[in-house]
Order: structure tokens, then sequence, then C-alpha cells
């Protein structure tokens, strides 16, 4: 009997392509993933032909789907960027990753186009109450630790929470939260999501390889993110955490647009520089009226963990001026703790693994601040009826 894997690419070997060659043999297709009747795999072209390949993406989905034994298909277009493009060195280098690191930023996204909001904004996710972004305009200020420890401390004031990683060119998630496993399916075309210290929690990260280099096209990102909002089984949420990608360019304006946020909490280090991207960030969301929860100071003050000594290695306090400043709130200072670092990138967020720390209160003291903002309650306890 013929593998699913052989059964797709049979399939595939009749879906045309601009190169007048069927797709299995333009070269172009990634190594196929089918499992347990989920197939995932990128097609990559390069950036110039991206338009010309998005048709392709569709039938190539839609002869995946119909092949039998298929429960889902994820299937990315990908364009690779011409190398040598006259930029600098480090622009014209081949696409990577990001690692992630202090201050690290990414190169800004393709801009989808169609980015205009719709007359009634996005339709909502049934179940979720409330989306939440987590945002700022700079890379690397801890927008992804601050949104799993969010999370959790919305968690621990009793709330149903979800988190989404909207991050589709660098997903966190899998390492902030450890998870190695693949989304099973839940009947048809929708997964399942991978559930962590009691949440459930999606991202492009736990469907494709963490080393694919590549850089994901505006169209992608869309489809990527719509399926992860609407073909996964979030369940009964009170709050979806959603964390956002680095930036304000047209993609982040889209992926605003496109979830319907109830408010967006902007993550800024201290120092001036940063949080003249935190005011962009912010006037991004105004601009397509989402509310802005308020800004976290990330990486304040420094502890020594040895003797004691505070010191204001990005500055202090700025945030909160700019907070007051800007006429949001001010939802709270995160120390920078190596212990945050080291937790968060071995996938042990502290509130998680530290609870009763000093950490942990940082941050629970954010997600109440969070939690008033967007005046949700949290679900009373089911009653539990003893028949006599
Ligand atoms: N308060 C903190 N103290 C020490 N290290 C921190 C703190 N917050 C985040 N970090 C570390 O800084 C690095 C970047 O954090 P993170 O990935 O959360 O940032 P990000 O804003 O989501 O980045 P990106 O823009 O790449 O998505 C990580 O190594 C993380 O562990
Ligand atoms: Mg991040």
């Amino acid at each position: 009997m013929a593998s699913l894997k052989d059964e797709v690419l049979a399939k595939l070997s009749s879906v045309p392509t601009p190169d007048g060659r069927p797709l299995t043999a333009t070269g172009k297709l990634s190594e196929i993933v089918a499992n347990d009747g989920k197939v995932f795999f990128s097609i990559t072209v390069d950036a110039a032909d991206v338009k010309a390949w998005e048709s392709v993406r569709e039938l190539a989905e839609k002869a995946v789907r119909a092949t039998p034994g298929v429960q889902s298909a994820m299937i990315a277009l990908t364009a690779e960027r011409a190398a040598g493009g006259g930029g600098s060195a480090a622009a014209s280098a081949p696409p990577r990753r990001p690692a992630m690191a202090l201050g690290g930023a990414r190169p800004a996204a393709a801009a989808p186009p169609g980015s205009a909001r719709g007359p009634g904004g996005p339709a909502g996710i049934p179940g979720v109450a409330a989306i939440i972004a987590v945002a700022s305009g700079k890379g690397g200020v801890g927008k992804s630790t601050v949104a799993v420890n969010l999370a959790l401390g919305l968690r621990d004031l009793g709330l149903k929470v979800g988190i989404l990683d909207a991050d589709i060119y660098g997903p966190s998630l899998p390492k902030l939260l450890a998870i190695k496993e693949r989304p099973q399916t839940a009947g048809g075309t929708r997964l399942k999501p991978i559930v962590r210290h009691g949440m459930p929690v999606m991202s492009i990260g736990f469907l494709v390889e963490e080393e694919t280099p590549m850089i994901w096209r505006g169209p992608m990102v869309m489809s990527a993110l719509t399926q992860m909002l609407r073909e996964v089984d979030w369940g009964n949420l009170d709050v979806m955490v959603v964390d956002m990608p680095p930036g304000t360019g047209d993609a982040q304006l889209t992926m605003a647009q496109q979830v319907p946020l109830k408010g967006a909490v902007i993550v800024s280090t201290p120092q001036d520089l940063a949080l003249i991207d935190a005011r962009r960030g912010i006037a991004m969301f105004r601009r397509v009226n989402v509310p802005v929860l308020g800004i976290v100071e990330n990486m304040s003050t420094f502890i020594c963990p040895h003797c004691g000594t505070r010191s204001d290695i990005f500055g202090h306090g700025g945030a909160r001026r700019e907070a007051e400043r800007l006429g949001v709130p001010f939802l709270g200072e995160v120390p920078l703790a190596i212990d945050i670092r080291e937790k968060s990138d071995a996938g042990e967020p502290v509130v998680a693994t530290e609870p009763d720390g000093p950490h942990a209160q940082a941050f629970r003291d954010i997600a109440a601040r969070v939690r008033d903002g967007l005046k949700v309650e949290s679900r009373p306890a089911p009653k539990i009826v003893i028949e006599a």
C-alpha cells in the first residue's frame, strides 16, 4: 500500500505551475511531512514570483485535502530573498530565523496587499471572550516573555486563558514553553492546540521545522494566522493572549486588523530609543481603534543576584513617564533578571515555575491591571451538586 506521503506526491504531480511543469518536477517543494493524516510542506519560490505562485499553493492545498486519509493540510508559500540585492552585507545574507537575543532586531516584514480594515472589523472567535495583543515597535524587548508570563498571571487570577503566537517569522512559544510535540487534529481540518500549564497554546512553530530558512510572504502570513485563529479548537476562553511579532510595518498592522482585539499591551524597555518604538506601536493600535491597555516596562532595574546592588542598565521609569505623557495606563515594571532570562529560555516561565518569587508577583500584578482594564470577570466555579 502506498504511504500517505506517496499519495500526496501523486496528487501534487497533477498541479500545474507557471514553470509549465507539474509542481513535483519544479524542485520547489520542501520535504513533505505526512503524519496521522496531517500534511505540512512548503513551496519556495523567488521573491519576485510570489504573486504568480499563490494560486499554485491554493491548488496544492486543495489537492492535498482531497487525498484520502488527509485530515488537515498546511502549505506554506515561502520566498527566498535574492542574494546580493545591493544592500549591506547583512541585508544580502541568506534569510535566517533570528536568534533570540537581548535587543535583537528583525528585518521588517513584506507588506501584504489590502491592509484596510473592513467596515465591521474582523469577526470574533466563538467561545473566546477577549483577545489581547502583546506588542512593541521594537524587537527583543521581551514581548514573548511578557506574553507567556502575563497569560500565566491571568490564569492564576482564575481566568481561562489561551496563547496564540502570531509571530509567523520567528515563533517563540515552542521554546518558551518547551513544546516539541505537533498538534493533533480534532476531526476534519481542525487542530487541537497543545496544552501547557493548563492553557491551550498554538504557534506556527509547532508546524514547521525550527531551522527552515525562509521569509514568509504577506499572503501566507495572513492565511497561517487565520488558520491558527479559526481552525484550532480553542474551547471557551476568557482571554486569548496574542504574542505579536515586532515592528509596526504593514504586516503587523494587518494582523492587528485581522485579529479582533479587545486591547493591546505595549512592552518597552526604559530607554528612549525603545520608547520611540513603543510610541509607534501605540499610534498603530490607535489607528485601528484598538484600545491600549497600557505599557509594561520590561528589563527595568537590574538587581545583582550576588550583592543586591541596583543598577539601571537601560534606565528606569521611562515607560511610566511615557505612559503618563500619552495618557495610557502604566501596567508595571519587570526587572532585568538573569533568572527571568534563564527560565524563559529553558521553557520554564517564572510565573509557573517560581510562583512565590518576586518576578512572578510582578507579572501577576501586571495581569491584575490588564484584567481590570478589560473588565473581565473570572468564571464562577461550577456548582457542585451532591445528590442525596
Ligand atoms: N525581564 C527580563 N530579564 C532578563 N531577560 C529578559 C527579560 N525579558 C526578556 N528577557 C530575555 O530577552 C530575550 C528576548 O526576549 P523575548 O524573546 O521575550 O523578546 P521579544 O520582544 O518577544 O523578541 P522578538 O522581537 O524577537 O519577538 C530573551 O532571551 C529573554 O529571555
Ligand atoms: Mg517574540
